[in-house]
This record gives structure tokens, sequence and C-alpha cells, in this order.
């Protein structure tokens, strides 16, 4: 039995293995047994996430039951561990979304069933999984890609990808102001697998980029913050003018949701190179794929 929290919890094999499960998902083909449950217990907003697993486990022959956290006795205080317990009586998979890492990890810890991180304020790895099997589908190859991701160094969706990346050959550049630092310890986990460079010139952090991603400057649980953050970040904003230093044939990546005039303009975002409907619609390959794997 595999719960994955982390990027780390799956080696460059597993990662091959559960994008091959997605590309049988996307034809149709049969992935595996994968029967039963999955509570998706979340404690913060979803769309993409909850609907895809949901649709992922229709697919496959199994169910779904959604647990808005708020309306469950963990808002009373029960504890991540005494919830996993209960939950493994009676479901086959969790996939979890909560503000802290740590709750997902005791969850992980007390749970007979997979655990699946479906976003903590650590980590987004199914995302990242949705964004390199992208990248593969669209580049080709996600060895030797340049990734630029620019805005919010320090966010979820950041820590996963560099982790990600780096494990499949592309070298990742962070690109965000200069007195704000991303994750010391993710960026120290992504260099011993490959290169993680971090800029505050935008212009020289997109230079020759095949793919450039951002993700929102306010996170879910930052919304007290906001005001300092989109002002933290006002330079980072991904506009025509970012995307042309990046390589001609550069796509534009965004795990969404967007804030349309903030993080990345609305022209960007529904230009040409933007393959942001694509990245969404893989969540739910993945996942089944990941469901397939772990199951
Ligand atoms: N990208 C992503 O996780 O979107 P949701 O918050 O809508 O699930
Ligand atoms: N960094 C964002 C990702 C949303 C999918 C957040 O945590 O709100």
């Amino acid at each position: 039995m595999r719960h994955f929290l982390s990027v780390n919890d799956l080696s460059v094999g597993d990662i091959r293995k559960i994008f091959s499960l997605a590309d049988k998902a996307r034809r149709g083909a049969s992935i595996g047994n994968v029967e039963g449950t999955l509570a998706l217990f979340f404690q913060k907003p979803s769309t993409r996430t909850r609907v895809s697993f949901e649709s992922a486990m229709i697919r496959l022959g199994g169910h779904s039951i959604y647990i808005d956290a708020s309306t469950s006795q963990f808002s009373r205080g029960e504890s991540p561990g005494d919830t996993a317990r209960i939950l493994s009586l009676y479901v086959d998979f969790v996939a979890a979304r909560l503000y802290r890492h740590v709750d997902l990890e005791e969850m992980a810890s007390f749970s007979h069933i997979p655990v699946i991180n479906a976003l903590t304020d650590l980590e987004h790895p199914t995302q990242a999984l949705a964004d390199m099997y992208t990248m593969k589908e669209v580049k080709g190859t996600c060895e030797g890609l340049r990734i630029a991701f620019i805005g919010d160094i320090a966010t979820n969706t950041a820590n996963s990808l560099m982790l990600a990346a780096t494990k499949l050959g592309s070298d990742i550049r962070l690109v965000g102001p200069k007195n704000f630092r991303p994750n010391a310890e993710y960026v120290a986990m992504a260099r011993r697998q490959g290169s993680v460079e971090i800029y505050d010139s935008v212009a020289k952090g997109l230079d020759g980029a095949d793919v450039i991603y951002t993700d929102t400057f306010v996170s879910m649980g930052m919304e007290k913050e906001a005001a300092k953050r989109r002002r933290l970040f006002r330079h980072y904003r991904l506009d025509s003018r970012a995307v042309g230093y990046a390589k001609k044939d550069a796509i534009v990546m965004h795990c969404l949701p967007a804030h349309r005039g903030e993080e990345i303009t609305s022209e960007v975002l529904d230009g040409q190179r933007s393959v942001v409907w694509k990245q969404a619609g893989n969540k739910m390959l993945i996942e089944e794929a990941l469901l397939g794997f772990l199951g």
C-alpha cells in the first residue's frame, strides 16, 4: 500500500508508468482493476481537482464521496489520524486537500488505504504530474526543457513542479522579486536532481524558456495578505512582453484558476501559446492513472 503525498514519493520509473497508464486512459483502454470508493476530503475550495477525481472514478467503474471538511468532525477537533482511521473503514482511497501538510502526513500514517495529496500549503503533486505529462505531450519529451516559473515562486505548485521537472530531466528557473525567496528545502531537494536557477529579472529568467508557468499571487489561505502580495508581484505578471523573452515556440501554462489581469493577462491566457485547457483536461487522465497505479 502506497501513499502519494509528495512528488518525492515517486521514482522516475513510477512516473513513466503513470504516464503510460494515462495514455491508456486517453485511449479508453482498461488501466487495471480500480474498484470501490474514493473519499475526497477537502478543507479548501476546488473546481478542477474535485470534479476530475470524481469523473476519473466514474470512468474507472468506481464511486466517490465528496466531504467538505468544514461539515465534518475534523472542523470540531477530531484529529487527522482518527479521521483517516475512520475513512479507512468505509472507502478504498482518500484524496485530501488540506491546509497543513503535517495534517496530511498524520492522515497517511494512520490510514489503512492509499492517501493522495490533492493540494496542501506545501505541495500540489497531482498537478505537477499533469503538468509534466502535458509538457511531454506538447513538446514530445521532458528531457532538456527549460521551464520558467514566474510570480509566487514559493507556492505549492512551484514546490511540486521543481521536484517533478528536475526528476524528469527538465531545468527550472524561478523568476520572482529579489527580496522574496523560494522554499529553500525544495530548492535543495530539486538541485540534487537537476538545475534550479533563481532570477529577479523577468527578461533574463524567461530568456530561452520552452515553457512559461504561472500561478495565482494569492493562494488559498493567504487572503489576508492579498493586497501586499499583489504589490509584491506586480512586476511579475505574465503579459505578452514577458512572453516575448521566451523561445518563439514557448508554451504558456497555469494550474488555474487564473485571475485575469493579475498574474496573467487574458491576451496570454487565451493566446496561441497557451495550453492551459489541455493541461486542465490532462488532470483527469493522470488521476485515473494514479488511482490505477496505487490501487
Ligand atoms: N488546479 C487546481 O488544483 O484547481 P482547483 O483548485 O480548481 O482544484
Ligand atoms: N497555489 C494555488 C494553487 C491552486 C490550485 C493555491 O494554493 O491556491
